[in-house]
């Protein structure tokens, strides 16, 4: 089973990931782990921090000569503004002749601050930022980027787009999912459609300026899975369902759709629901449709799985909220430290690497296998008899 455990604070000397459950044989180089590193740090709207920090991996485990060796493999990710925080995040205990650093007690709304300050007993609230930050992200991207390094080897892509900044919508509809990623990358928010483009970057900068910040939704879709990742057997084997858990388990991501998702509150069955067709010429079983977005009864369907997500606004504002100091109780200003205005793009990357660990955990429970050869061996075998059954069924057996 693939999975894996992050560690580090925002502003600590470094982020880590132990990844666990890679099969043996696996081709992984830092650059094309970095290449995803850098898209997360992309993004129009993103603040000051993304200037400083340039994310590349070590890794310091599991791998020998660019191959996976079948045992964890650890990644570490440094924090280079770790330089200008010895003091104020130092491990050890600070020397007697060091002032401490100020203590944070006023939270800001829509952070981890009061419940966490609160829940573990601590007064300063930088013990919670420090961990609750989006930064984690990028170790999220790290471990997701050898993710999709498995599904790669498999036919298995996973891309995104962002589908809405601030109200404003974009038209997607005729897209070839197939460019979906060249596509967005091309986009300084990760649109597809120019004229939504120049209306979220203006709306963007207009935030900016009020002191405000935008939140919007992602897309995330992935083409080639097989038919048959997930089961109905168990709530905790529905693809659907892990898929949605792994996405709001992303910071200010407050919704999930699958497919069509709410819209089908809104239409009959008749409009919703994905018809069969089987084509002789091909000798395969086609839809209509995929407003089921490629999932059904918790099981892949064959068709690309589609899902969106919808991040909040950020939650620290220039504009600062009203708070009350914990310390004092009197009203103040929430604490404001440099922040995104709008980190949809980026969350879209983040979601991409979620949606790849979910469907490679499911892949390798799967196809299971120590190697990727023996892993190989059971996803052919299981593709082969997934087409015969397709093939004969046509003939009325
Ligand atoms: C990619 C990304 C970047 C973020 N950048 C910021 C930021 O610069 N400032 C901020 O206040 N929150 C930022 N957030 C959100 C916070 O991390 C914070 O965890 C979130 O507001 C808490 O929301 P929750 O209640 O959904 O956990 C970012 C989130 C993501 C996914």
């Amino acid at each position: 089973m693939f999975r894996f455990l992050t560690a580090g604070e925002s502003h600590g000397p470094a982020l880590t990931a132990v990844i666990e459950g890679i099969p043996a044989g696996l081709r992984v180089e830092a650059d094309s782990i970095n290449a995803h590193l850098k898209r997360r740090q992309g993004g129009y709207g993103r603040g000051a921090r993304q200037k400083i920090e340039s994310d590349t991996v070590e890794f310091l485990s599991g791998i020998r000569f660019g191959e996976t060796l079948g045992s964890p493999v650890t990644m570490v990710v440094r924090n280079r503004d770790w330089a200008n925080w010895t003091t104020r995040m130092s491990i050890e205990p600070l020397a007697d002749d060091v002032d401490s650093p100020k203590e944070i007690t006023v939270p800001r709304p829509g952070h981890a601050d009061f419940a966490g300050m609160l829940k573990y007993g601590h007064h300063d609230l930088r013990n919670i930022l420090e961990r609750a930050s989006a930064r984690n992200t990028a170790t999220i991207v790290a471990v997701g980027s050898v993710a999709r390094l498995l599904l790669a080897e498999f036919g298995i892509t996973v891309a995104s787009h962002v589908v809405n900044i601030g109200g404003i919508t974009v038209e997607a509809d005729q897209i070839d999912l197939r460019r979906l990623s060249e596509l967005s990358d091309a986009s300084p928010v990760r649109v597809v459609d120019k004229a939504a483009e120049a209306k979220i970057i203006e709306a963007i900068d207009a935030a900016k300026y009020r002191g405000d910040t935008l939140g919007g939704v992602f897309e995330v879709v992935v083409l080639g899975a097989p038919v048959g990742l997930g089961s109905h057997v168990h709530w905790d084997k529905r693809i659907d369902g892990l898929l949605a858990q792994a996405l709001m388990s992303i910071q200010a991501i407050k919704g999930v759709e699958v497919g069509m998702g709410f819209h089908s509150a809104d239409i009959p069955g008749s409009e919703v629901h994905d018809p069969f067709f089987y084509d002789g010429d091909d000798q395969r079983f086609i839809r209509g449709s995929n407003n089921a977005g490629g999932t059904e009864g918790g099981m892949t369907n064959g068709e690309p799985i589609v899902v969106r997500a919808v991040m909040k606004p950020i939650a620290t504002l220039m504009k600062q909220l009203p708070s009350v100091n914990l310390a004092t109780k009197e009203g103040v200003p929430a604490f404001a430290e440099r922040s995104d205005v709008c980190a949809v793009p980026a969350a879209g990357i983040v979601g991409e690497a979620m949606v790849a660990i979910v469907v490679a955990q499911a892949f390798t429970e799967k196809f299971g296998g120590d190697s990727i050869g023996e892993m190989r061996a059971n996803f052919d075998n299981y593709i082969q008899t997934v087409k015969q059954r397709t093939q004969s069924e046509s003939d009325g057996r």
